[in-house]
């Protein structure tokens, strides 16, 4: 375990177990003219290891989306940092992040993507907080229900670091 870290929330093996399945759910739900789009850069991690347990053909993209702005919650704002947006029209999109907060950006995002013209729009959370939430959106496919607190690793960061940790995990309090 990393020395910054508190305590291991998910290991990896477990995390891989679970992506087994996840990636078996979408997959029964239909793969015509389906498309993977992966939420950069916190769902770099959990994408590439969802849509590789799914051999079929499929559109793969990529939405480099900004919330925390590197800090410890939402800053309540959802960013489009992409300049140009990839072709929705008539696809089944999975959209895939690491975790569901407060639940803006998947809202935003799939409210987007369902916008230009996409046939359906689902959401694949690794993680998914319970807490209360403003949003009414709820995600299609959760990985692990976890409490309210904050995470790292497996593509998630606190400033910038710790995505490249193999597990999820609770920062130690006086690395904050
Ligand atoms: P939401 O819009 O509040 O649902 O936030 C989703 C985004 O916030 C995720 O894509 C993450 O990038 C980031 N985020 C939320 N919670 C955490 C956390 O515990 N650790 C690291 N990033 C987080
Ligand atoms: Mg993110």
């Amino acid at each position: 375990m990393h020395e910054a870290i508190d305590r291991i929330l998910v290991s990896e093996e477990v995390i891989g177990h679970r992506i087994d399945v996840l990636a078996g759910k979408i997959m029964e739900g239909g793969v015509d003219d389906l498309m993977i789009v992966v939420l950069l850069k916190g769902a770099m991690v959990f994408g590439a290891d969802l849509f590789r347990r799914m051999p079929v053909r499929l559109d793969l993209e990529c939405m480099n989306i900004s919330s925390y702005h590197g800090g410890m919650k939402s800053s309540g704002e959802v960013k489009f940092l992409d300049v140009g947006m990839p072709d929705f029209l008539g696809k089944r999109v999975i959209v895939v992040d690491d975790i569901f907060d407060t639940g803006l950006t998947m809202e935003a995002v799939c409210g987007v993507i369902k916008g230009a013209g996409a046939s359906s729009v689902e959401s694949c959370v690794l993680l998914a907080k319970d807490k209360e939430r403003g949003v009414e959106y709820t995600p299609d496919y959760v990985g692990f229900t976890i409490g309210d607190e904050f995470v790292v690793g497996y593509g998630l960061d606190y400033k910038g670091k710790y995505r490249n940790l193999p597990y999820v995990g609770v920062l130690r309090e006086d690395v904050i």
